[in-house]
């Protein structure tokens, strides 16, 4: 049977207090919505159906790359209302799922179970026992355990608001059954507003087949209502994130000094040192140690390779054996080669270096074509830029580089040559040869430092 997820998004999510919408605001790097609509994606269903309300332009425009129908709910008349406003586009045979684009947890085993029972015919609905079910809509059960109904707490009776199973939102139910019952609801409650909640009701007077599961596990159902939920949710998605990548043979310092804003792989006993932020797509090789308070952005790093304390990398391939750091700063389109060696305040940009080549102390290299077993000396500078355009520096394989040199691009360094300590190289450099420039040491003798006259 074909199924269609309706994504309820309308609601304002004014405790958020921000200027971003609620959905739209980040977990694990991803917004809100964005979790819910690739866990629906997983379910592969015949159309998604986003209801999104006034004002909604930016959620459309921040997910606009994504393959769902959007239906605007002008004015928020409850939540029964925002799932009618999607069921024209949606024929009478097809399932109908409804989810939520403020709880983005929503597994994808809890989803198929709900839509498996509608397939069966039934009105599936997801409840969950909750130690404080304050401000949920409550479970009515007859006396042999039948759901009868459910009652939202602002219209629940003190006996009512005693049970502890509460509705999740979360259902699934066969289309034309459910546009029948949404098309009977009524506003006569304590909101105002048309209810969802109501149909459970309606389909147990008919006596249609009224079901109900839960999930595994409770973050699942739990929603984001202001920050601290946010943050709540964060913790358990980054613990999860954690959890898998431990099970996959990584060792993290403190798995709740981790962080995923993105996807990572890893080879086998890989140690990641506490306060690591994962962002993008992330490959470690086998054997990888991350050492603490690194910033790690779409990088594939090869086995063995060592990165110490306080580095940030972002668009670029590590080889295997290479060591970075501490304090060094990768950045976009750099391609290091196996063994190489790049420590303390030195920046790469846009540069391939070949293997065993050393940066190790104070240096910028970008716009850099550099060979095999290079050695650079501390605060050796590439001058990429002309305040026009980047240049290109090439320095061939076993070049020596000696300390504070600048290389004024456009130029190149030929294979084995050595440039003295403090040249500014401005003229392409020979082969094989010592090149520096540097003005001729003077000492003047006798010389005296100028003196304050005493008063
Ligand atoms: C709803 C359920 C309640 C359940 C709770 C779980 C109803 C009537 N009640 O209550 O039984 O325990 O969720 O969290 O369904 N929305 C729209 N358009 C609307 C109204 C709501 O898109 O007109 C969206 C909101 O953005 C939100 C969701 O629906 O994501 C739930 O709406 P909300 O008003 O928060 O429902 P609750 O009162 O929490
Ligand atoms: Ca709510």
């Amino acid at each position: 049977m074909p199924l269609s997820v309706v994504i309820l998004a309308a609601g304002q999510g004014t405790r958020m207090r921000s200027a971003l919408p609620k959905v739209l605001h980040p977990l694990g790097g991803r917004p809100l919505l964005q979790h819910v609509i690739s866990t629906a994606r997983e379910l592969q269903p015949h159309s998604i159906h986003l209801v999104y309300g006034h004002g909604g332009e930016q959620v459309r425009e921040a997910l606009s790359h994504e393959p769902v129908r959007w239906v605007e709910q002008a004015e928020q008349l409850g939540t029964g209302h925002a799932v009618a406003q999607s069921l024209p586009g949606i024929p009478d045979e097809n399932t109908v799922l409804v989810l939520y684009g403020d709880v983005p947890l929503i597994g994808l085993d809890t989803l198929k179970a709900l839509v498996a029972q509608a397939e069966r015919g039934s009105l599936a609905i997801l409840t969950a026992e909750l130690d404080d079910p304050t401000g949920y809509g409550r479970m009515l059960r007859d006396a042999d355990g039948r759901p009868t109904g459910i009652v939202e707490e602002k219209d629940a009776s003190a006996e009512q608001r005693a049970i502890r199973e509460v509705n999740t939102g979360f259902l699934a139910c066969n289309a034309g059954r459910l546009r029948g019952w949404l098309g009977q609801l009524s506003n006569d409650n304590a909101q105002g507003e048309y209810y969802l909640t109501d149909v459970v009701g309606m389909a147990a007077r008919e006596g249609a087949p009224v079901t109900s599961s839960q999930a595994a596990n409770e973050y699942e159902i739990l929603g984001v209502n202001d920050r601290v939920q946010l943050a709540s949710l964060e913790r358990s998605w980054q613990r999860r994130q954690a959890e898998a990548l431990m099970r996959a043979g990584v060792t993290l310092a403190d798995p709740a000094r981790f962080d995923v804003r993105g996807r990572i792989s890893a080879g086998r006993d890989c140690f990641i040192d506490v306060n690591v932020i994962i962002e993008g797509e992330v490959t470690l090789g086998e054997g990888v140690r991350i050492g603490a308070n690194c910033v790690l952005r779409n990088l594939r790093i090869g086995d063995g390779v060592e990165v110490l304390p306080n580095c940030v990398m972002e668009d670029a391939v590590i080889g295997a054996g290479s060591r970075i750091g501490p304090f060094a700063r990768i950045r976009p389109d750099t391609e290091l080669a196996e063994k190489v060696h790049v420590g303390n305040f030195v920046e790469i940009k846009k540069a391939t270096v070949a293997m065993g080549s050393k940066i190790n102390h104070l240096s910028y290299i970008g716009d850099t074509i550099m060979g095999s077993g290079v050695n650079v000396g501390a605060g050796t500078i590439t001058c990429n830029y002309d305040g026009a355009y980047k240049h290109l520096t090439e320095i061939g394989d076993d070049v020596f580089i000696g300390s504070d040199t600048q290389l004024i691009a456009p130029v190149k360094v030929g294979a084995g040559a050595t440039i003295g300590a403090g040249s500014t190289i401005t003229k392409d450099v020979p082969a094989g040869e010592l090149t520096l420039s540097r003005s001729p040491q003077q000492t003047r003798k006798g010389w005296q430092r100028p003196q304050k006259k005493k008063p």
